[in-house]
């Protein structure tokens, strides 16, 4: 029997999951759905099914998918719970089943395993695969228009360790890098480093050295090179009993960018010292010979984790800002400089752009927060990377945005010709709604704003799929 949910921070208001899946047949759209926008948007996010037992992290939950079908002005939607092995032995069992791994006997060691996850943190089309994404697993394959769960896709046999969440997709080629953190066991400062071409092939997958055990959420690619930066959200099996968390932000490690040749072995990586900070999320990056630029969300600490003696960061340090990272490889120099002084996560821009010099990028913001409102969003902002123009569409205090997602106008329009998708949850309604946005005009506000008499919990990532 399903029992009710503690009442835990991250499993309230909008981080409450939902229990159900539904299938909407052509939702209520106020204003018009701009024409050629015809595709398919997926959004994926932690939905646990059964109150957990144990400690509850938002990281946490059971992925669930969103999908809005766009065809000729006419919106579908449909939502699934990914049918990982966890998911489906806690609905044969009836309740959740904390996910405990022994450490090997001889060893001490605690094995990896990629074909246990949640997949509930990127959902992205690469390969002619829709492929859900945790950064502990392999690529998990649904399908795309019934989100019908078909299992860990077959290139995971072909994986040095376990892909991110956050793979690029080089827009010239059409092939995918990706990296995997603790390869072979929990605690391992060994760093898988993966590409799969654009057939959905793995053609590469070595592994390297990182100064320490750490958490790895993201990393870069610009035309010439790819860059791991690692921040000192190290690993410590012995802290979780001191702390309550093996994973603890020790500045005393400092950062250090691992920086590859693309196509150079892993031995030719070259380790520089980054600043003392912590990305989650990138823009983008790119180089212009050995001047690397590198657009990051920057945080004073790892915001949600603990430090090393176990207090949890300042309300200002938990804070993330734009900040541009300019990397001169000659000398190993790392300058700093503020783009957007507000707070702020989930930058995207215009990924026909990924890798290389580019001018818009869109990011959810928060100028009007408010300590103890949960970390809510409410704003979708829109930062010219050239003019230092800041454009804003305000969704209104205690709403909630999500991630916005760019969709271009059409193959030929320029970069920022588009739209943003992005949901939003009202807290007056307690529903959410998908918003279009004029994405070179986002303060005039939604040309459309489709609605759903349900909340779509606070999730991740999502892509948009051209029909
Ligand atoms: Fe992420």
């Amino acid at each position: 029997m399903a029992t009710p949910f503690p009442n835990h921070p991250q499993l309230r208001g909008n981080y409450a999951p939902i229990n159900f899946e539904a299938q909407i047949q052509d939702l209520v759209v106020e204003g018009s759905i701009p024409q050629g926008l015809s595709g398919s948007l997926y959004r994926n996010g932690p939905n646990p099914k059964y109150a957990p037992t144990g400690p509850y992290h938002w990281f946490a939950g059971d992925g669930m998918v969103h999908a809005f079908h766009f065809n000729n002005g006419r919106v579908d939607y449909l939502n699934r719970w990914i049918k990982t092995p966890k998911h489906l032995s806690e609905l044969a069992e009836g309740r959740s089943l904390p996910r405990v791994r022994r450490p090997d006997p001889d060893t001490g060691r605690v094995a990896a395993d990629h074909q246990n996850g949640l997949a509930n943190t990127h959902i992205i089309w690469h390969g002619e695969q829709l492929l859900a994404l945790d950064e502990g697993s392999y690529p998990f394959e649904l399908d795309s228009v019934t989100l019908d769960s078909k299992g860990y896709s077959a290139q995971g046999g072909a994986l040095s360790g376990a892909m991110t969440a956050h793979p690029k997709i080089d827009p010239m080629t059409g092939e995918l890098h990706g990296f995997g953190y603790m390869t072979g066991y929990a605690g391992s400062s060994m760093i898988s480093y993966h590409v799969v071409n654009k057939a959905g092939t793995v053609i590469r997958s070595d592994v390297f050295e990182a100064p320490y055990p750490a958490m790895v959420h993201d990393f870069v690619m610009t035309a010439d090179y790819v860059l791991f930066p690692i921040f000192p959200l190290t690993f410590d099996a012995a802290r979780a009993t001191k702390i309550g968390s093996p994973f603890a932000f020790d500045a005393a490690q400092g950062t250090h960018i691992g920086v590859l040749k693309r196509g150079a072995p892993v031995s030719e990586m070259r380790w520089i010292e980054g600043p003392l900070c912590f990305v989650f999320h990138y823009q983008n990056a790119w180089n212009e010979g050995d001047q690397i630029t590198v657009d990051t969300v920057e945080f004073a600490v790892a915001p949600n984790f603990p430090l090393v003696d176990g207090s949890l960061p300042s309300y200002e340090d938990a804070q993330g800002k734009v900040v541009r990272w300019h990397i001169n490889m000659k000398n190993g120099e790392v300058r700093q400089e503020s783009i957007l002084d507000v707070a702020s996560e989930f930058p995207r821009m215009d990924e026909r752009y990924t890798a290389a010099r580019y001018r818009h990028g869109y990011i959810a913001a928060a100028s009007q927060r408010q300590k103890g409102d949960g970390g809510l969003f409410h704003e979708i902002t829109h930062i010219d990377m050239d003019s230092g123009t800041i454009r804003t569409w305000d969704a209104g205090l205690g709403n909630g945005v999500s991630e916005p997602v760019f969709v271009p106008e059409d193959e030929v329009s320029g970069e920022g010709e588009g739209w943003l998708l992005a949901t939003v949850y009202r807290e007056e309604t307690r529903s959410s709604e998908l918003v279009v946005l004029n994405a070179a005009a986002v303060d005039d506000g939604p040309v459309a704003s489709i609605r759903l008499d349900h909340r779509i919990p606070f999730g991740f990532h999502g892509s948009w799929r051209s029909a």
